[in-house]
């Protein structure tokens, strides 16, 4: 990993952190708020907002307020999709999930107050109060029925009946590439980036959450436990379509680099100094956690 990404999670890790130190009257509820949110992770959304951020021309730090409210959303949605009423897994990020550890009501309510954090982190910035309202409005686009938990239902359903290529593109853009598009959207509108160039963002990280996806589909079948930090087979024991049931591991490895180049490709086009974001995109492409 390279040493600009560790020190942007750095800084996220610590902002969060921050975000979340008050003494409050709900003490479990907090505790297990922070238990999901500051329990590692690779912080891809966050630092993606980041990156962008400085590649629009702002400092990363602009961002950090939007980078955290993505990751607050992230951390609510794993929370969910761990319940037993949706996947049903007992391991994330090498620890008991959230339901395990704090009960299935006190996960369902750390979600919740997750997201309603996020927005807050959004508005309760130094930005501009015109970049403000069109980040929360880009985040709560992107994370609500037309995103995250749209891709949500739809893989659910996944599970009931065979989902058709097309429906299982539409699951991997929505439950996936959705808060992606979000990270990297609003760190380009935290600094300053031009039209072009949010455009440009939302395309780079519409192909990338793909890739994202199709490689967490086959890491699901063929990762290691140990590295991934959640159970593998997960996907198989609850009867879902994949990426890998319906095109098979070859294909499936196939998508994955090229859905990597059309991300790769839009960035050459939009902005300068992209080094990071290309090794990013294909530090991906070999990730096993
Ligand atoms: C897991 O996301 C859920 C998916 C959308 C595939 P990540 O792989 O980013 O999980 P963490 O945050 O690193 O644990
Ligand atoms: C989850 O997809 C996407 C979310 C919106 C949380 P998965 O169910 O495949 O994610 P993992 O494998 O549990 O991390
Ligand atoms: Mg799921
Ligand atoms: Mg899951
Ligand atoms: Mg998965």
């Amino acid at each position: 990993m390279q040493n600009w990404y560790k020190d942007y999670v750095t800084k996220i890790e610590a902002y969060l952190d921050g975000f979340f130190c008050s003494n409050v009257t709900w003490t479990e509820l907090y505790e297990a708020m922070r238990y999901s949110l500051l329990s590692g992770g690779k912080r891809i959304r966050p630092v993606l907002a980041l990156e962008f951020c400085r590649v629009s021309g702002g400092t990363p730090e602009q961002a950090l307020p939007f980078a955290a409210a993505v990751e607050m959303i992230h951390t609510y949605s794993l929370i969910h999709d761990d319940l037993p009423a949706m996947d049903n897994d007992d391991l994330r990020r090498g620890r008991p999930t959230t339901h395990i550890k704090f009960g299935e009501g006190m996960a369902i309510l750390a979600g919740d107050a997750l997201q309603s954090a996020a927005f807050r982190a959004v508005l309760a910035t130094d930005l501009p109060e015109d970049i403000r309202c069109r980040a929360g409005l880009t985040l709560a686009r992107f994370a609500g029925e037309d995103g995250m938990v749209a891709g949500q239902v739809l893989d659910l359903a996944g599970e009931k009946r065979p989902l058709t290529a097309p429906e299982l593109g539409q699951v991997h853009l929505l439950k996936t590439s959705a808060l992606i598009q979000a990270a990297c959207v609003m760190g380009t509108l935290a600094g300053g980036g031009t039209e072009t160039q949010v455009i440009a963002a939302d395309k780079f990280a519409r192909a990338l959450g793909v890739a994202f996806q199709i490689q967490d589909d086959i890491l699901d079948c063929i990762g290691e436990q140990e590295k991934l930090g959640k159970p593998i087979g997960s996907d198989a024991a609850s009867g879902k379509t994949t990426v890998v049931t319906l095109h098979g591991l070859e294909r499936a490895q196939e998508m994955l680099k090229e859905q990597t180049e059309i991300a790769k490709a839009v960035l050459a086009e939009t902005f300068d100094d992209t080094a990071g974001l290309l090794w990013l995109a294909d530090w991906l492409l070999g990730r096993e956690y």
